[in-house]
């Protein structure tokens, strides 16, 4: 980000030098990402969401508009869904933080979330690029356990914009995920 850039450079230089032992330059954090402890030295200024794509490669986690506005950058935090771009990583020490990298491994073991392969099942995309912030979004949503309608999850997913305009598959696909998870043991879905 060009404003990181800038702040490294006037840190850097003579002038600046008052500024930069008022802030520290790197702190180091550490959470249990995608079920693994996490450790890293970031600025104070680096957001969640840099951290993960620059520092930690987990570059399913998209960047969108980079302002709150998309949802492409939607990750878990101790089950709670997030705009990552709006978060700044040293606020997130000692989190529990999941990626799209790390929402298989909520599934019951036997293959992909039941999300994910709804998401497969009903076409609930095309290129793709929303997708791991729309997927993570509707654990976060599922989690709530508030939406029960087509239109309640319209509302609720709202902050996650398909520029495909897959939305009707989106809606589609997180409604079969939230029945089949709501259907007791050997009932018929109703
Ligand atoms: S990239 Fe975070 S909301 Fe758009
Ligand atoms: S599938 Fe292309 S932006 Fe949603």
């Amino acid at each position: 980000m060009s404003s990181n850039h800038s702040t490294h450079k006037a840190e850097n230089s003579p002038r600046a030098h008052h500024d930069s032992s008022a802030i520290p330059a790197k702190t180091s954090i550490t959470f249990k990402l995608n079920n693994r402890e996490t450790t890293l030295e970031v600025a104070p200024w680096t957001t969640l969401l840099d951290a993960l794509r620059e520092r930690l490669d987990l570059t399913g986690t998209k960047k969108g508009c980079d302002h709150g506005q998309c949802g492409a950058c939607t990750v878990l935090v101790d089950g709670v869904r997030i705009n990552s771009c709006l978060t700044l990583a040293i606020m997130k020490d000692g989190a529990e933080i999941t990626t799209i990298e790390g929402i298989e491994a909520l599934s019951d073991g036997s293959g992909l979330h039941a999300l994910q392969a709804a998401f497969i099942e009903c076409d609930a995309f095309q290129c793709g690029y929303c997708t791991p912030g729309q997927i993570c979004s509707a654990v976060g949503l599922m989690n709530e356990g508030k939406a029960r309608t087509k239109d309640e999850i319209r509302e609720l997913m709202s902050g996650n914009i398909c520029r495909c305009g897959a939305y009707p598959n989106i809606v589609a696909a997180i409604e079969q995920a939230m029945n089949a998870n709501n259907q007791p043991e050997g009932s018929n879905g109703r």
